[in-house]
């Protein structure tokens, strides 16, 4: 590996290649909320699309004991998930998997189906979320915590955001947002601002991610390790830039085959 090809990696290669603990919005809080409105213990069995390096999956299963299975496209993050498992839950039993999610097929169906926010990096958001559909047992629930934006965000923001994460930022409102998952009972849902990090805080996230990757991958090379620093940190300066324009909300959203795709609910 030079600092060409470092650069030159794809965004969700880079995360999986140091090993970045890329969270869903609002990390172990969202989490929380997920395994207790959704009733998630031992006998649940949990499918997560789109990994990473697998943290919803993984500390799921540290909370509650749930197993499942957890998939990514990127092999360098499912090669990252399986390091963390076996380092940080060893005795969690989730199974991970390099796969497309626009093509799975699976025999399994599951009580627990997570999306997170991972669904926006999918060509097709919509057609994702409705691909989950087909994994969740009768009686399950589908786990999400997608942005929305409460403002418009500056145009030059938004290229600046598809340079350094190779998608577009979601520029839907919460009501465009709640119509992607409209065919499906809300069961909990929250809606939550966002804090920005200080600069303290991004710069001992970043060297933490960094001095621990190098340690992995027997990194000894200076140059290389600031600039895995540099493109970590780009990216942690990013996402804070688009915090003001921002909002999250938590999810847990129930499948019944006896009403899908119906809605026989008011909303409030
Ligand atoms: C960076 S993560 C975002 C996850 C986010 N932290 C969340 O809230 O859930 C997006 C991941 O989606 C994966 N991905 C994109 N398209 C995919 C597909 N068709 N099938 C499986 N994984 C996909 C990428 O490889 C990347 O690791």
């Amino acid at each position: 590996m030079d600092i060409r090809q470092l650069n030159e990696m794809s965004y969700p290669d880079f995360v999986g290649y140091i090993n970045q603990w890329n969270v869903l919005p609002g990390s172990y809080v969202t989490l929380s909320k997920w395994a207790t409105f959704s009733h998630m213990n031992a006998n649940s069995r949990i499918l997560q699309f789109a990994c990473t390096t697998g943290f919803q999956s993984r500390e799921l299963a540290v909370l509650t004991g749930c197993s499942g299975k957890a998939f990514d496209l990127s092999s360098q993050a499912i090669e990252m998930a399986n390091y963390n498992l076996q380092h940080y839950a060893p005795n969690a039993q989730i199974d991970y998997f390099v796969a497309d999610g626009t093509k799975l097929k699976l025999d399994e169906k599951f009580s627990h189906v997570i999306i997170g926010a991972g669904y926006q990096f999918f060509a097709n958001p919509q057609e994702a979320i409705k691909k989950t559909v087909e994994f969740i047992e009768d009686g399950g629930y589908l786990l999400a915590s997608p942005f929305y934006i409460k403002q418009p965000i500056p145009y030059e923001l938004i290229e600046e955001f598809k340079t350094v994460f190779g998608i577009s930022p979601t520029t839907l409102g919460y009501k465009d947002i709640m119509s992607m998952f409209n065919k499906l009972e809300i069961i909990y849902e929250d809606r939550n601002e966002l804090c920005l990090e200080t600069e303290d805080e991004l710069q001992y996230y970043c060297r933490c991610t960094i001095d621990r990757a190098c340690k992995i991958r027997n990194i000894t090379d200076t140059a290389l390790k600031q600039a895995m620093f540099d493109r970590l940190y780009k990216i942690k300066e990013m996402s804070n830039k688009l915090r003001p324009y921002q909002s999250y909300g938590v999810l847990v959203l129930r499948y019944r085959q006896s009403v899908y795709p119906k809605r026989f609910v008011e909303l409030f």
